[in-house]
């Protein structure tokens, strides 16, 4: 006993060391990062800067130093072959760094990060994305191309469903709890990874939604509603991001000094190396600020591009440097930022990955469990008129739709290493859950492609699960008839609509939203039996669905959930969860309305039900569902709102040290247990410049049985209720403000505080 304690104590003693020994200090790094820099040939610092895909050529080339990372080389066997190539064979023995999109899971598939926004549930977005590195990395994975911290306010923009919705400072959070997810306590733990904040900046706001195009924007829209998640990332410690497809006001991303230098170096001291989009450098040509790739390396490497992802352009900096046309300074900066993240990544200590790993640390039964908590709680319940939800677990359910048994679909797009044969899908959920004597399948369409295609990044697609559910068999054309008699002879029916995983995600943008090929006619069929309906929608953006209140009494929005997608799905239909998922992003009725968010200024005519003249003469100007909506199970009571501002007495000008403390009881009147997420919202009533109606500044998530109450409180720094004044300097006016302790952005109770 006392021997194997003092063993135990030896051991512990050993570790700590060793993990000191890891952490190199600041002051080390950057003199092991000079010393290199000063042995560097031009070509071993071009060769720095450049990533590539893995070809023989490629991997010739890294060989001989001349490549500084790959992207898209998985499994550990792999990667530590090409990586053994350069420790063992080039002159410096620089480390590559291997980067890869792993955007909401690597092989353990979480709900689209459109979907886990929604939970509002920050310590599990982070416990997600420390999964997501444990996989990666066991996999030779060192850098993820991740988070995707883009605001979008367009649903027909298909990487809406990438990022974390319409607000900042949602987004914001989700942006700091996910930096902290992947990269752990220090990047240079074996099961940690180097994030990457993408795409700096604005591709969120591309003209029509139609992806890489243009954006024209105000300093003001940009600091204050696009910046502020990089900006969130960046105070979390990310290691990377990576620059915009877009131009912005007529500068492409990659070449635009004021954001990549101006802002992200001189004003928030990032020291971290951003990285081209795929191809962007030699994008120049077809925006037309460069006429090759040497001027395209010019102005992307002087605008603060550090690393050039694939193009190859900066093949040309020996060139340039030797005609004396691009400075030294300006490459040995670059090289010094990528080195500093693979030291600090622990590349240098740790070069190859673990190959035992991989046996044991993906898609294990705990992963699988967090993915399944994240779905339940990414889940929206738009509509549930007469309590139709939750439903009885011994009634006999038709499980309708082209989505109810569609593996791929279930992970969404850009899933990382997903297999579409891990997936549960809802007719094996349900059928797990009631037992499959209860329940009753039919496809009843299928949904067809798209004339352009389906889109990046779509999972290999599955055969249909085996159930042994009664209703039709795999290779049998899909027929709305078999829908009519499966829901005929049960007591509800569920319908599974929405897109394929393909139809959002890069390069899938869509001019209308309505739900593709005949999924209407078949809802329509169904509807006709009298029965019960329930729609489920899977999809990766807002659809039309303006006609749907009206005609089905319950809709759940399930997006598209993950690995863990049916269980999920059951858990919340069948009321093992209340639902408390809420929208990121606001639900318009129309096409036409886009863009509509709920954080919007007033007009000099705010809009009103006797005003006409606000909005559409064909449409109010309201979404068909507000930003934060969502419903529960169960019913919340708010009431006894307080608010204060306390003025720290030391406060200098320009120095915003109060805090606004706001309190309000929240109360579960009905009678289950659930959870809510109560919002804060605020509005500066008068300020210099026009302000929103109302700004997101706090929320929490209360988990309350039958009658419970609870006081919530939030507090919010005096700066953070701030804003720019029309010369752009960060003020925070004094006066009247008006703030709301609610369950959406548009209800709530209201108060009032004064800033004094
Ligand atoms: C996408 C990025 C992605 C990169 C590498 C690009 O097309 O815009 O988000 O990280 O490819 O796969």
């Amino acid at each position: 006993m006392f021997r194997s304690r003092r063993l135990h104590l030896v051991v512990v003693l050993l570790a700590a060391s060793v993990a000191a020994a890891q952490q190199m200090s600041d002051q080390e790094i950057e003199s092991k990062v000079n010393a290199l820099v000063q042995k560097m040939t031009i070509e071993e610092k071009a060769g720095q800067l450049t990533q590539m895909g893995l070809t023989p050529q490629s991997s010739e080339l890294a060989r001989q130093g001349r490549v500084g990372s790959f992207l898209g080389v998985l499994g550990a066997k792999q990667v530590n072959d090409v990586q053994r190539g350069v420790m063992e064979h080039s002159r410096l023995k620089v480390p590559l760094l291997f980067g890869y999109d792993v955007i909401h899971g690597y092989r353990t598939v979480f709900p689209v990060p459109l979907a886990s926004a929604g939970s509002f549930d920050m310590p599990l977005l982070e416990q997600a994305e420390r999964i997501a590195a444990k996989e990666a990395t066991a996999s030779g994975v060192k850098w993820v191309f991740a988070p995707m911290v883009d605001i979008a306010r367009d649903p027909r923009w298909g990487r809406i469903v990438e990022g974390a919705g319409e607000d900042p400072y949602l987004g914001s959070q989700v942006a700091a709890a996910k930096v902290r997810g992947f990269q752990g306590k220090n990047m240079a733990d074996r099961d940690s990874v180097v994030a990457c904040a993408k795409h700096y900046v604005a591709y969120g706001a591309v003209e029509g939604g139609r992806d890489y195009n243009t954006v024209d924007m105000s300093e003001r829209l940009l600091r204050e509603v696009y910046l502020p998640p990089f900006h969130a990332a960046v105070n979390a410690g990310v290691g990377t991001l990576m620059s915009a497809f877009n131009d912005l006001n007529g500068i492409p991303g990659v070449a635009n000094h004021h954001t990549l230098t101006d802002i992200l170096r001189n004003e928030w001291n990032f020291r971290g190396f951003v990285v081209s989009d795929w191809g962007a450098v030699h994008e120049l040509l077809a925006h037309g600020t460069a006429a090759d790739d040497a001027q395209a390396t010019l102005e992307a490497l002087k605008a603060g591009v550090d690393m050039d992802m694939v193009d190859g352009a900066y093949q040309s900096i020996p060139e340039l440097v030797k005609s004396g046309k691009l400075p030294m300074s300006v490459v040995d900066e670059a090289v010094r930022r990528v080195l500093r993240v693979k030291f600090e990544a622990g590349l240098f200590d740790h070069p190859y990955a673990d190959p035992a790993r991989e046996a044991t640390d993906i898609l294990t039964p705990e992963n699988r469990e967090t993915a399944r908590k994240l779905a339940q709680e990414s889940m929206v319940l738009l509509e549930n008129k007469g309590d139709l939800l939750p439903l009885k677990k011994n009634e006999t359910v038709a499980v309708i739709g082209p989505l109810a048994d569609d593996k791929a679909s279930q992970l969404g797009p850009w899933a990382g290493d997903g297999q579409a044969k891990d997936a549960v899908t809802p007719l094996e959920g349900i059928a797990a859950k009631i037992g499959k004597e209860h329940v009753l399948y039919a496809k009843g369409v299928d949904i067809p492609g798209f004339e352009h295609g389906v889109g990046a990044g779509v999972v290999a697609p599955a055969p249909p699960s085996a159930t042994g559910v009664v209703g039709q068999e795999s290779g049998k054309p899909a027929n709305i008839d078999d829908a009519v008699k499966a829901a005929t002879q049960a007591d509800v029916a569920v319908l599974f609509v929405g897109e394929l995983a393909g139809m959002t995600g890069e390069a899938s943008s869509r001019a209308t939203l309505d739900l593709p090929g005949d999924q209407r006619k078949l809802i329509d069929a169904v509807v006709a039996t009298g029965k019960p309906v329930m729609l489920v929608l899977e999809s990766g953006r807002p659809l039309d669905l303006s006609w749907a209140p009206a005609q089905v009494p319950a809709i759940m929005q399930a997006w598209f959930p993950g690995v863990e997608a049916g269980n999920a799905i059951a858990d919340v239909l069948f009321g093992d969860v209340s639902p408390s998922g809420r929208l990121a992003v606001s639900w318009p009725r129309s096409v036409g309305q886009i863009p509509v968010y709920y954080n919007h200024n007033n007009t000099g005519r705010p809009a009103a039900p006797d005003r006409w003249h606000t909005g559409y003469l064909d449409m109010t100007s309201q979404p068909l569902y507000p930003f934060g909506y969502g419903l529960s199970y169960t019913k919340f009571t708010y009431r006894d709102l307080k608010a204060e501002f306390t003025n720290a007495r030391i406060a200098t000008k320009g120095n915003h040290q109060g805090t606004l403390h706001v309190t309000a009881e929240v109360q579960n009147s009905g009678n289950r247990e659930a959870t809510e997420v109560v919002q804060l919202y605020v509005r500066d009533r008068v300020a210099p410049t026009s302000r929103p109606v109302r700004e997101l500044k706090g929320f929490e998530r209360v988990r309350l049985g039958p009658g419970e109450s609870k006081t919530v409180s939030f507090s919010v720094q005096e700066h953070d209720l701030g804003s720019y004044d029309p010369e752009m300097h960060w003020i925070v006016p004094p006066g009247t403000y008006d703030v709301w302790v609610a369950p959406d952005s548009v209800t709530g109770i209201h108060g009032t505080f004064e800033l004094k």
